[in-house]
């Protein structure tokens, strides 16, 4: 493997001889940087603690400075991902040709011998989870129209992944930490594409549920049912978070706000959606604006994943091309009400509500799911993460 590698890079040197399967997809990344190792090693100064911007479920993240001085954020892939060479580059090949404004761009990767390194153009200013969500850390103002700038950008980001690149992505992942933000609060998704890169029995997603329940459609969490529709919910979810300032869930408040979603619903219900802006814009917003925000995330999270839009009506409504239509607005899928972590009191509310759509198949199950224990419910959703690998988008 490091002999077809350094071969590759080593345009004039004699061809080694490695299958015709893998020269097929060598000679068909070449527009993609293979990186060596040693390079990578420098530029991250022996991958020095010091270097280390982050880490997630795939493996940890460095900033370096490659040999033409770009600064890029190199992503090595945790040792479980062992996958083979050609499916390897076959994925990154799929990646790297896809560019748009709101995507992190790819540059490369090395895959020499174990190593799955993955080289992206570095963002400036971090994720919105560090940022908007993170507390007091950042000194980034986020004014409403940057606010708006950022949401419209993600939407057009997810809607070129959804219904511009052939075949579409889904982007399994859209959740605070994969939204940065470039020197001009630019937004841009990070790691589309990415899950496919890991083998089926990977369950990196499961091992991760307590952090990113509250982006998953309940169909996706249950069921495991991958669409974009799944995506388009957890969009939905990031909206809310981005309007209103806070993550979609925070169990330091009252029970009763703890779910940003479950709470944006009761206000929608009662009519005072604009309470929960976030307080930090000191009131300098567009209220109708801002409101008519949080209803598209509520038309984006509802448990039915058809009556979810598309994300590009989800773009036009955001640029107030399309009018919302409140009544269209029906009950969001909550994953909390599966996992038995709702009150009874929650329940009656819940009963009262208009627009219920709860009886449709998704509902049905979710009333089987509720009456059990907690401990089975989040069980039964972890085996089904284990096999969304196997689904294709
Ligand atoms: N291209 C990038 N530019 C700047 N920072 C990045 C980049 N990619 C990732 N990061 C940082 O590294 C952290 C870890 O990223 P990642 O491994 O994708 O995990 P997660 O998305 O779950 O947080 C991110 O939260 C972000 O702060
Ligand atoms: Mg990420």
């Amino acid at each position: 493997m490091t002999c077809l590698y350094s071969c590759f890079k080593k345009k004039g040197a004699s061809p080694p001889r490695h299958t015709t399967e893998v020269d097929d997809v060598v000679s068909s990344i070449q527009n993609t940087t293979l990186y060596t190792y040693r390079e990578l090693r420098i530029a991250t100064e022996n991958f020095t603690p010091a270097n280390k911007i982050g880490e997630g479920g795939f493996g940890c993240v460095y900033k370096g400075s490659l040999k033409d001085g770009t600064v890029a954020a190199i992503k090595v892939l945790s040792a479980d991902s062992r996958q083979g060479l050609r499916e390897f580059l076959t994925e990154i090949k799929l990646i790297a040709d896809i560019e748009h404004d709101n995507l992190v761009k790819l540059y490369g990767c090395c895959a020499e011998e174990n190593h799955r390194i993955l080289v992206y153009g570095y963002l400036e200013n971090n994720s919105l989870a560090q940022t908007l969500l993170g507390g007091s850390h950042s000194s980034i103002q986020f004014s409403w129209p940057t606010r708006r700038k950022i949401c419209i950008g993600v939407a057009q980001g997810l809607a070129f992944l959804h219904e511009e690149v052939q075949p579409h992505i889904v982007h399994r992942d859209i959740k605070a930490s994969n939204i940065l933000l470039d020197r001009d609060l630019m937004p841009k998704i990070s790691d589309f594409g990415l899950a496919k890169l890991f083998p089926a029995h990977m369950t990196h997603i499961s091992t991760r549920v307590a952090g990113t329940a509250g982006y998953l459609a309940p169909e996706y969490a249950i069921r495991g049912q991958l669409t974009r529709k799944a995506d388009i919910y957890s969009f939905g979810v990031l909206l809310l978070e981005i309007v209103c300032g806070r993550a979609n869930t925070n169990r330091r408040l009252p029970p009763e706000e703890q779910y940003l979603l479950e709470r944006v619903w009761q206000m929608h219900v009662k009519g005072e959606l604009v309470s929960l802006v976030d307080t930090s814009l000191n009131e300098d917003y567009d209220a109708e604006e801002a409101c008519r925000y949080l209803k598209i995330g509520l038309l984006c999270t509802q448990n039915m994943p058809k009556l979810r839009p598309t994300m590009s009506t989800v773009v036009k409504m955001l640029r107030g091309e399309i009018d919302v239509n409140d009544d269209k607005i029906s009950t969001p899928g909550l994953l909390s009400e599966f996992m038995g972590v709702r009150s009874d009191k929650d329940h009656k509310d819940k009963a009262k509500v208009k627009n219920s759509s709860y009886t449709d198949s998704a509902g049905s199950s979710k009333l089987e799911i509720s009456s059990s224990s907690s401990a089975m419910a989040t069980s039964h959703a972890t085996m089904t993460f284990n096999s969304i690998y196997d689904r294709s988008n």
